[in-house]
């Protein structure tokens, strides 16, 4: 008998599906069996599942397997626009914050203490404080799945400092966590039954009778645009950095789909002013230089050879990210940076923590900077610059507990949410927790709703299919139009990086404001050159775009009317926290096609507004 090989490609293929293989009419061929089929089917022979999820990063994954654990007869499939192994989740470097050691003192408060003083207190603390409880047991459970988290040598999981942290709590897996944590979760996803349709982009989400019934998906390999129902849907698409387009740390696919779903089917966008700027992307292309090589010893230096830093934190290099970027284009723009206009950086320096806790703690940097500055940082200090990195802002939730929204049967996780917790400035080493911790919760949510949910009527959602397979048609249609996509993506990062970058004023963002409008303009005169249906993805740019111009409009309008400096959100013209009149949450939603943007208070429980530490 010749010996049988289960390869890891045929594990990976066994959970891709077609739309061909939902469960159509209780009487289709369904990839889950025939049992699921009749589960799962609606009665107008709609592709259907129980839970749709969006997503295929850290959250999605999580929400996906505890989809299938908390109830084994719905069926679940994850839609991804991408690989998973190419997600924004791989590409955190330094670690996954949560206590799992007390004996230095620490404590699930102290987290979360850190966390609302990090995001300069426009956190809900209450949800902050339960993040931070089910921190500490998201990284037992991530280890329990098979994450290979660096060791000590007591054999526990090895743990580093970040910024903004009191204590050591970033739970690390060399320099390469995200990817390392994402490969596990895809794993355990996949050896709980749950099935993706890989290349799948999400268009609309189809709202009916105030309740969720469905997405519209387009098949990115053979360009079909269908509606697929679901009792419950999980949006976890990752953030939008990629409005300020190749200035950020991101991969393509941040471009908020989710959120300008979410935006268009009813749901608020809460604090979309609040975006990150990580302070050290290498130099040539912004790629991530880990915030761990300052937790580990890195120095920041200017062109006088001076740990700069000193003059601005007393935590040094290891102050919360929004000071260290701020205080690097200070340097910068006070003439103590290297190079000319975008091309000026600082340096980041390692070399002194010798080649061995490199190669051991920090190769994946080491690549990075052979890759994209040919220089090898055992030897040489890396040029670097602040990056786009983080989307604060999100989609609207009502409740932690189940990360459920004001529509009934959407749920969201990770950076396409917003719960609260990171405010206006969120800490390294949250991000990663964020995707597991609140990805679990949606998917016990969505579940939940689920079990006693049924299918949707649908015909909102054929609708909206409708509309986009017109749109298609009409846009894809061969000929030149007046604009170019790429040119006006280009355009749109820089308009954005310029205006409501890392120093803001209301003439700036005035200015940002008109632009958009014409930027807008423009993308209506979009025509797409190429007609074909089959793996167009011309056709893909530009629906990005669409939602990139979208939400770079959310953003802006919330940024010109905060009139104060709080986080990532530097107003050089109100240079103040201002919390007398602006403690509350920026949320902007569409009406009739207009955006509104309205607030709502910030949630202030355990912690007060001096800096003062918990008890
Ligand atoms: O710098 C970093 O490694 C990024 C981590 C994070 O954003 O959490």
């Amino acid at each position: 008998m010749s010996e049988q090989k289960f390869t890891r490609r045929d594990f990976l293929q066994s959970a891709c599906i077609s739309v061909s293989a939902l469960a159509v009419s209780g009487s289709g061929v369904s990839a889950f069996g025939a049992e699921d089929t009749k589960k799962s089917g609606n009665s107008k022979g709609l592709p259907s599942c129980d839970i749709l999820i969006i997503g295929s990063g850290g959250a999605g994954l999580r929400a996906a397997v505890a989809a299938r654990k908390n109830n084994p007869n719905l069926t679940v499939v994850v839609a991804t626009k991408m690989m998973p192994s190419r997600n924004a989740t791989c590409m955190a470097e330094g670690g996954i914050n949560g206590v799992t050691d007390f004996s230095n003192g620490d404590s699930y408060k102290l987290h979360a203490y850190d966390t609302v003083k990090g995001g300069a207190y426009l956190v809900d603390q209450d949800a902050a404080i339960k993040f931070c409880e089910l921190a500490g047991k998201a990284i037992a459970e991530m280890d329990f799945a098979g994450t290979l988290f660096s060791r000590t040598e007591k054999g526990g999981v090895a743990q580093r400092m970040m910024g903004g942290a009191s204590k050591r709590r970033c739970n690390f897996s060399a320099d390469k966590t995200g990817h390392i944590l994402m490969h596990s979760c895809l794993d355990d996803a996949i050896s709980h039954g749950v099935k993706f349709l890989m290349d799948h982009e999400l268009l609309e989400i189809g709202v009916d009778g105030g309740k969720c019934e469905g997405a519209v998906l387009r098949d990115i390999q053979t360009g079909e645009i269908y509606p697929i129902l679901c009792k419950s849907l999980v949006v976890a698409t990752g953030g939008y950095t990629r409005i300020f387009y190749n200035r950020t740390s991101t991969p393509y696919i941040a471009t908020g789909d989710g959120v300008a779903a979410a935006l268009r089917a009813g749901l608020g966008f809460e604090d979309p002013e609040m975006i990150q700027f990580h302070p050290t992307g290498v130099q040539n292309g912004g790629t991530l230089i880990t915030e761990a090589a300052r937790g580990e010893g890195g120095y920041l230096i200017n062109n006088k050879g001076e740990r700069f830093m000193k003059n601005y934190h007393e935590k040094m290099e290891l102050a919360p990210r929004d000071v260290v970027a701020r205080a690097i284009e200070m340097e910068i723009r006070e003439g103590r940076g290297y190079g000319e206009g975008l091309s000026s950086y600082v340096l980041c320096d390692v070399r002194h923590l010798g080649k061995e806790t490199i190669m051991k703690k920090l190769p994946k940097i080491r690549h990075t900077a052979f890759l994209f500055q040919d220089i090898d940082l055992v030897e040489q200090p890396v040029p670097i610059r602040p990056t786009a990195h983080y989307s604060m802002g999100g989609i609207e939730v009502v409740s932690i507990d189940d990360m459920s929204t004001k529509i009934p049967g959407i749920y969201v996780g990770g950076e396409a949410s917003c719960i609260s917790i990171h405010g206006a400035n969120r800490l390294g080493g949250n991000s990663l927790t964020d995707a597991v911790v609140t990805g679990k919760l949606a998917g016990e949510g969505a579940t939940k709703y689920a079990t006693n949910a049924t299918f949707g009527e649908g015909a909102k959602t054929v609708e909206l299919a409708k509309a986009w397979q017109a749109k298609f048609k009409e846009v894809a249609n061969g000929q030149g139009g007046m604009s170019d996509i790429y040119t006006l993506r280009e355009e749109l990062g820089k308009q954005n990086w310029d205006n409501m970058g890392i120093f803001r004023t209301q003439d700036k963002l005035d200015a940002l404001s008109s632009a958009l409008e014409d930027i807008q303009a423009r993308y209506e005169k979009i025509r797409v050159a190429d007609s074909n249906a089959v793996m167009n993805t011309a056709f893909t740019d530009y629906v990005e775009l669409g939602n990139l111009i979208l939400l770079s409009r959310c953003a802006c309008l919330a940024a010109q009317k905060r009139l104060e400096s709080r986080g990532a959100h530097t107003r050089e013209d109100f240079p103040k926290r201002d919390d007398a009149n602006f403690l509350k949450h920026s949320i902007v939603s569409m009406k009739d096609n207009k955006l509104e943007l309205s607030y709502k208070n910030v949630v202030v429980t355990e912690f007060s507004l001096d800096g003062r530490k918990p008890q």
